[in-house]
């Protein structure tokens, strides 16, 4: 009896609600999460041009928009800001009165169900597009025994605690370190606790590489690197087991959620990852895998939903309990019109 001709498994292909009885993963609402790009102003909404659909918000409109996202039942948004003023040390991310407290405040008094994450990082505030204090004579923590250039890895730790402090307290329900700094993990729990922010969550940006895939981005969040690029701190693309070790000490330091990015050109990284650790498992959908997709469909070469729909199941099933994608909002709509 064994195999073909009695084992045939189209059988179980042949009708639509077959192959829904026998789906293995589907994409669910409650995993999506929306980033948002937040800049000064009022009535302010900027397309960016490198990721068509997409727009910097100034704060009342982010609140319209975080509105409308939780109308459609989405659980949570990821907040970056565009500051009014850059510097060596990116001094708006820690202000009370700069741009992602500001927002977090507001969307929280207005949708205070909606989860407010924030990404931290100082790349958008440093006038050198680095994602921390950079080696030079003068600033705080310079070590003459390192070329310049070099990203200072402690110095840079007691900024990002400052900074998590501030945006948990504008009411940021989970911080969300990005910037691969050694440490971070530990060092803002410890700053959180301290401020009695004790349940303000921590998701670690725990195996995020140095990838071409956040090109578009770097026009969204106008944070372009102004010198060498961010190989000194983000992993290689050719590394899986550091991922892993990566993740563990992140654990270990008190992370409560971990996340892999990219995602659909790191789905192993994922799956390695979902199979060694216990944590929730976020994968970021990065602003270059939307933008190609958004390009070739613009050329009609492919079609948009069915790939948008398509990666967030692989990378679903992959092993991500979350996914931060720029299609949150039309996933929603196409989820409900049955995926
Ligand atoms: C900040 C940060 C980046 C992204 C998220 N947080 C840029 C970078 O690391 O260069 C990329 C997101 C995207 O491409 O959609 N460190």
């Amino acid at each position: 009896m064994a195999g073909y001709p009695h084992i045939r498994p189209r059988r179980l292909r042949r009708t639509d609600a077959l192959r829904r009885m026998v789906r293995e993963t589907t994409v669910r609402v409650d995993q999506l999460i929306a980033p948002l790009f937040i800049r000064h102003g009022t009535g302010v909404s900027r397309p960016i041009g490198s990721m068509p659909g997409h727009a910097q918000l100034s704060v009342d409109r982010a609140v319209r928009e975080a509105e409308a996202l939780a109308e459609l039942g989405l659980p949570a948004v990821l907040l970056f800001g565009i500051p009014n003023h850059k510097d060596a040390c990116g001094s708006e991310n820690f202000d009370p009165e700069g741009i992602v407290p500001q927002a977090a405040y507001a969307i929280k008094q207005a949708v205070p169900q909606l989860i407010v994450i924030s990404d931290m990082c100082c790349c958008e505030y440093t006038d050198h597009g680095h994602c921390g204090l950079i080696n030079q004579p003068g600033v705080p923590g310079y070590d003459e025994h390192e070329s310049e250039g070099y990203l200072l890895n402690d110095a840079t730790l007691e900024l990002l605690a400052k900074a998590s402090v501030v945006h948990a307290q504008a009411g940021a329900d989970v911080i969300a370190p990005s910037g691969m700094i050694d440490g971070m993990i530990h060092t803002i729990r410890t700053a959180l606790d301290g401020a009695g922010l004790i349940n303000t969550a921590i998701m670690s940006y725990a195996a995020k590489y140095a990838s071409g895939f956040y090109g578009p981005f770097r026009d969204a969040a106008e944070s372009p690197p102004g010198f060498g690029d961010r190989s000194q701190y983000q992993m290689d693309p050719g590394n899986a087991r550091e991922a892993l070790r990566e993740v563990r000490l992140d654990v270990e330091e008190g992370a409560d959620m971990l996340m892999v990015k990219p995602a659909l050109a790191y789905l192993d990284i994922i799956s390695k990852v979902r199979a060694n650790f216990d944590l929730p498992l976020a994968a970021y959908q990065v602003s270059g895998e939307y933008s190609m997709v958004k390009a070739a469909a613009e050329r009609g070469w492919i079609d948009e939903r069915r790939v948008a729909m398509e990666s967030l199941t692989s990378i679903t099933r992959a092993g991500a309990d979350m996914i931060i994608t720029y299609w949150a909002k039309d996933a929603v709509g196409w989820l409900r019109a049955g995926g």
